[in-house]
Protein backbone atom coordinates (compact mmCIF):
# COMPACT_ATOMS: atom_id res chain seq x y z
CA UNK A 1 0.00 0.00 0.00
CA UNK A 2 0.95 3.71 -0.64
CA UNK A 3 2.50 5.64 2.27
CA UNK A 4 0.72 8.30 1.05
CA UNK A 5 -2.63 6.70 1.71
CA UNK A 6 -1.73 6.65 5.64
CA UNK A 7 -1.00 9.94 5.43
CA UNK A 8 -4.47 11.13 3.90
CA UNK A 9 -6.43 8.85 6.49
CA UNK A 10 -4.97 10.61 9.50
CA UNK A 11 -5.87 13.73 7.81
CA UNK A 12 -9.52 12.68 6.91
CA UNK A 13 -9.96 11.47 10.40
CA UNK A 14 -7.96 14.72 11.94
CA UNK A 15 -10.68 16.95 10.18
CA UNK A 16 -13.68 14.81 10.28
CA UNK A 17 -13.24 13.30 13.53
CA UNK A 18 -11.27 15.34 15.55
CA UNK A 19 -12.02 18.20 14.59
CA UNK A 20 -10.43 21.65 14.39
CA UNK A 21 -7.80 22.39 17.26
CA UNK A 22 -6.12 25.42 17.49
CA UNK A 23 -3.81 24.80 20.54
CA UNK A 24 -2.32 21.93 19.24
CA UNK A 25 -2.51 23.65 15.71
CA UNK A 26 -0.64 26.36 17.10
CA UNK A 27 1.84 24.19 19.44
CA UNK A 28 2.54 22.04 16.36
CA UNK A 29 3.57 25.49 14.31
CA UNK A 30 5.44 27.18 17.50
CA UNK A 31 7.57 24.01 17.38
CA UNK A 32 8.41 24.33 13.59
CA UNK A 33 8.99 27.45 13.44
CA UNK A 34 11.87 27.19 16.30
CA UNK A 35 13.16 24.49 14.01
CA UNK A 36 12.47 21.52 16.58
CA UNK A 37 12.42 18.10 14.70
CA UNK A 38 8.64 16.91 13.14
CA UNK A 39 8.68 13.15 15.59
CA UNK A 40 5.55 14.72 17.97
CA UNK A 41 2.44 11.98 18.14
CA UNK A 42 0.19 12.61 15.47
CA UNK A 43 -3.62 14.52 15.84
CA UNK A 44 -4.91 10.70 16.16
CA UNK A 45 -2.40 9.48 18.12
CA UNK A 46 -2.26 12.80 20.38
CA UNK A 47 -6.71 12.15 21.28
CA UNK A 48 -5.55 8.38 22.06
CA UNK A 49 -3.70 9.79 24.56
CA UNK A 50 -6.30 12.03 25.93
CA UNK A 51 -8.65 9.37 26.15
CA UNK A 52 -6.76 6.85 27.78
CA UNK A 53 -5.67 9.51 30.32
CA UNK A 54 -9.39 9.67 30.84
CA UNK A 55 -10.26 6.32 30.66
CA UNK A 56 -7.59 5.32 33.37
CA UNK A 57 -8.78 8.82 35.51
CA UNK A 58 -4.86 9.66 35.40
CA UNK A 59 -3.85 11.95 37.96
CA UNK A 60 -0.72 12.18 38.23
CA UNK A 61 1.22 11.18 34.72
CA UNK A 62 4.91 10.79 33.65
CA UNK A 63 6.38 11.59 30.14
CA UNK A 64 9.96 10.73 29.27
CA UNK A 65 10.34 12.76 26.21
CA UNK A 66 8.34 16.19 25.84
CA UNK A 67 9.81 17.68 22.97
CA UNK A 68 7.83 21.04 21.93
CA UNK A 69 4.70 19.96 24.56
CA UNK A 70 2.57 18.42 21.71
CA UNK A 71 1.97 14.98 23.96
CA UNK A 72 2.16 16.65 27.00
CA UNK A 73 -0.44 19.05 25.88
CA UNK A 74 -2.74 16.12 25.06
CA UNK A 75 -2.19 14.26 28.23
CA UNK A 76 -2.02 17.50 30.62
CA UNK A 77 -5.69 18.11 29.34
CA UNK A 78 -7.21 14.79 30.63
CA UNK A 79 -6.15 15.51 34.49
CA UNK A 80 -8.50 16.87 36.72
CA UNK A 81 -7.43 20.94 37.95
CA UNK A 82 -5.50 19.26 41.12
CA UNK A 83 -3.40 16.75 38.89
CA UNK A 84 -0.40 16.96 36.97
CA UNK A 85 2.21 15.74 34.58
CA UNK A 86 5.80 15.43 35.07
CA UNK A 87 7.34 15.41 31.66
CA UNK A 88 11.33 15.07 31.24
CA UNK A 89 13.16 16.52 28.36
CA UNK A 90 16.94 16.23 27.57
CA UNK A 91 17.31 19.55 25.59
CA UNK A 92 16.55 22.83 27.53
CA UNK A 93 15.85 24.89 23.83
CA UNK A 94 13.07 22.29 23.41
CA UNK A 95 11.63 22.42 26.74
CA UNK A 96 12.13 26.13 26.57
CA UNK A 97 9.18 25.84 23.51
CA UNK A 98 7.38 22.88 25.61
CA UNK A 99 6.78 25.58 28.27
CA UNK A 100 5.76 28.11 26.15
CA UNK A 101 2.94 25.55 24.42
CA UNK A 102 1.24 24.24 27.45
CA UNK A 103 1.24 27.63 28.92
CA UNK A 104 -0.66 29.08 25.77
CA UNK A 105 -2.57 25.69 25.27
CA UNK A 106 -3.97 26.47 28.79
CA UNK A 107 -2.71 23.51 30.76
CA UNK A 108 0.38 25.07 32.38
CA UNK A 109 -0.72 24.83 35.48
CA UNK A 110 -0.38 21.20 35.83
CA UNK A 111 2.59 20.64 33.95
CA UNK A 112 6.32 20.32 35.49
CA UNK A 113 9.05 20.32 32.96
CA UNK A 114 11.95 18.48 34.30
CA UNK A 115 15.19 19.35 32.07
CA UNK A 116 18.42 16.87 31.95
CA UNK A 117 18.91 13.24 31.12
CA UNK A 118 15.93 11.12 32.04
CA UNK A 119 18.09 8.45 33.32
CA UNK A 120 19.16 11.35 35.34
CA UNK A 121 15.78 12.72 36.56
CA UNK A 122 13.97 9.80 37.04
CA UNK A 123 15.44 9.30 40.56
CA UNK A 124 14.31 12.14 41.53
CA UNK A 125 10.87 11.69 41.22
CA UNK A 126 9.86 9.43 44.00
CA UNK A 127 8.16 12.44 45.75
CA UNK A 128 5.71 12.91 42.82
CA UNK A 129 5.08 9.33 42.45
CA UNK A 130 3.17 7.22 41.87
CA UNK A 131 1.77 8.05 38.61
CA UNK A 132 -1.47 6.58 36.91
CA UNK A 133 0.08 6.76 33.64
CA UNK A 134 3.05 6.50 31.88
CA UNK A 135 4.16 7.63 28.69
CA UNK A 136 7.96 6.50 27.18
CA UNK A 137 8.73 8.27 24.03
CA UNK A 138 11.94 9.38 24.21
CA UNK A 139 15.58 7.57 22.87
CA UNK A 140 14.53 4.48 22.48
CA UNK A 141 17.96 2.66 23.38
CA UNK A 142 17.18 3.37 26.80
CA UNK A 143 13.37 2.12 26.86
CA UNK A 144 14.39 -1.29 28.87
CA UNK A 145 15.37 0.95 31.42
CA UNK A 146 12.41 3.80 31.43
CA UNK A 147 10.00 0.73 32.06
CA UNK A 148 12.05 -0.59 35.31
CA UNK A 149 11.54 3.14 36.28
CA UNK A 150 7.98 2.83 35.51
CA UNK A 151 7.63 -0.26 38.06
CA UNK A 152 9.49 1.65 40.31
CA UNK A 153 7.10 4.69 40.02
CA UNK A 154 3.85 3.30 39.34
CA UNK A 155 1.69 1.17 41.39
CA UNK A 156 -0.85 -2.15 40.52
CA UNK A 157 -2.94 -0.30 37.91
CA UNK A 158 -0.56 1.82 36.65
CA UNK A 159 -0.81 1.91 32.94
CA UNK A 160 2.74 2.34 30.57
CA UNK A 161 2.46 3.28 27.36
CA UNK A 162 5.80 3.15 25.01
CA UNK A 163 5.74 4.68 21.68
CA UNK A 164 7.22 3.63 18.51
CA UNK A 165 8.11 -0.01 19.25
CA UNK A 166 8.33 -1.19 15.88
CA UNK A 167 11.03 0.48 14.34
CA UNK A 168 9.20 0.48 10.87
CA UNK A 169 9.63 -3.78 10.81
CA UNK A 170 12.98 -3.66 12.64
CA UNK A 171 11.89 -4.78 15.86
CA UNK A 172 11.68 -8.15 14.41
CA UNK A 173 14.96 -8.24 13.54
CA UNK A 174 17.39 -10.38 16.08
CA UNK A 175 20.69 -9.53 14.43
CA UNK A 176 20.10 -5.21 14.24
CA UNK A 177 22.54 -3.54 15.69
CA UNK A 178 20.47 -0.14 16.15
CA UNK A 179 20.56 0.98 19.98
CA UNK A 180 16.77 1.87 19.24
CA UNK A 181 15.92 -1.70 17.98
CA UNK A 182 18.39 -3.31 20.89
CA UNK A 183 16.60 -1.20 23.29
CA UNK A 184 13.32 -2.13 22.62
CA UNK A 185 13.83 -5.67 21.65
CA UNK A 186 15.48 -5.78 25.40
CA UNK A 187 12.46 -3.58 26.95
CA UNK A 188 10.09 -6.64 25.14
CA UNK A 189 12.11 -9.17 26.70
CA UNK A 190 11.89 -7.41 30.32
CA UNK A 191 7.84 -7.00 29.64
CA UNK A 192 7.71 -10.25 29.11
CA UNK A 193 9.66 -11.84 31.76
CA UNK A 194 8.12 -9.66 34.41
CA UNK A 195 4.99 -11.24 36.15
CA UNK A 196 4.12 -7.79 37.71
CA UNK A 197 3.30 -6.65 33.97
CA UNK A 198 0.59 -7.90 31.67
CA UNK A 199 1.51 -6.19 27.90
CA UNK A 200 0.47 -6.05 24.37
CA UNK A 201 1.83 -4.49 20.98
CA UNK A 202 0.03 -2.95 18.23
CA UNK A 203 1.51 -1.67 14.72
CA UNK A 204 0.05 1.03 13.11
CA UNK A 205 0.29 3.34 10.09
CA UNK A 206 0.02 6.80 9.87
CA UNK A 207 0.99 9.93 8.35
CA UNK A 208 4.48 9.43 10.35
CA UNK A 209 4.48 6.27 8.67
CA UNK A 210 5.01 2.95 9.97
CA UNK A 211 5.51 2.08 13.28
CA UNK A 212 3.37 0.72 16.76
CA UNK A 213 3.22 1.14 20.45
CA UNK A 214 3.14 -0.86 23.48
CA UNK A 215 0.60 -0.81 26.06
CA UNK A 216 1.21 -2.41 29.58
CA UNK A 217 -0.65 -2.27 32.86
CA UNK A 218 1.30 -3.04 35.89
CA UNK A 219 -0.28 -5.84 38.07
CA UNK A 220 1.08 -6.10 41.62
C1 LIG B 1 9.83 11.60 19.92
S1 LIG B 1 10.33 13.03 20.76
C2 LIG B 1 9.01 13.27 21.92
C3 LIG B 1 7.74 13.70 21.28
C4 LIG B 1 6.67 14.12 22.25
N1 LIG B 1 6.38 13.08 23.21
C5 LIG B 1 5.41 14.45 21.49
O1 LIG B 1 4.77 13.52 20.98
O2 LIG B 1 5.06 15.65 21.39
C6 LIG B 1 11.62 12.47 21.79
C7 LIG B 1 12.14 13.51 22.77
O3 LIG B 1 12.94 12.86 23.73
C8 LIG B 1 14.02 13.69 24.05
N2 LIG B 1 15.08 12.84 24.60
C9 LIG B 1 15.94 12.06 23.91
N3 LIG B 1 16.77 11.43 24.76
C10 LIG B 1 16.41 11.83 26.00
C11 LIG B 1 16.88 11.51 27.29
N4 LIG B 1 17.90 10.66 27.47
N5 LIG B 1 16.29 12.09 28.35
C12 LIG B 1 15.24 12.95 28.17
N6 LIG B 1 14.76 13.28 26.96
C13 LIG B 1 15.33 12.72 25.90
C14 LIG B 1 14.40 14.33 22.73
O4 LIG B 1 15.15 15.51 22.96
C15 LIG B 1 13.02 14.58 22.13
O5 LIG B 1 12.56 15.85 22.45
Amino acid sequence: MDPRTWATVDDYLTDNLLGSDEALDDAARAAAEAGLPDIAVSPPQGRFLTLLATMVRARSILEVGTLGGYSAICLARALPPDGTLVTLEADPRFADVARGNVDRAGVGDRVDIRVGAALDTLPTLRDDAPFDLVFLDADKASNAAYVRWALELGLPGTVIVVDNVVRHGAVADATSDDPGVRGTREMFELMAAEPRVDATALQTVAGKGYDGFALALVTG
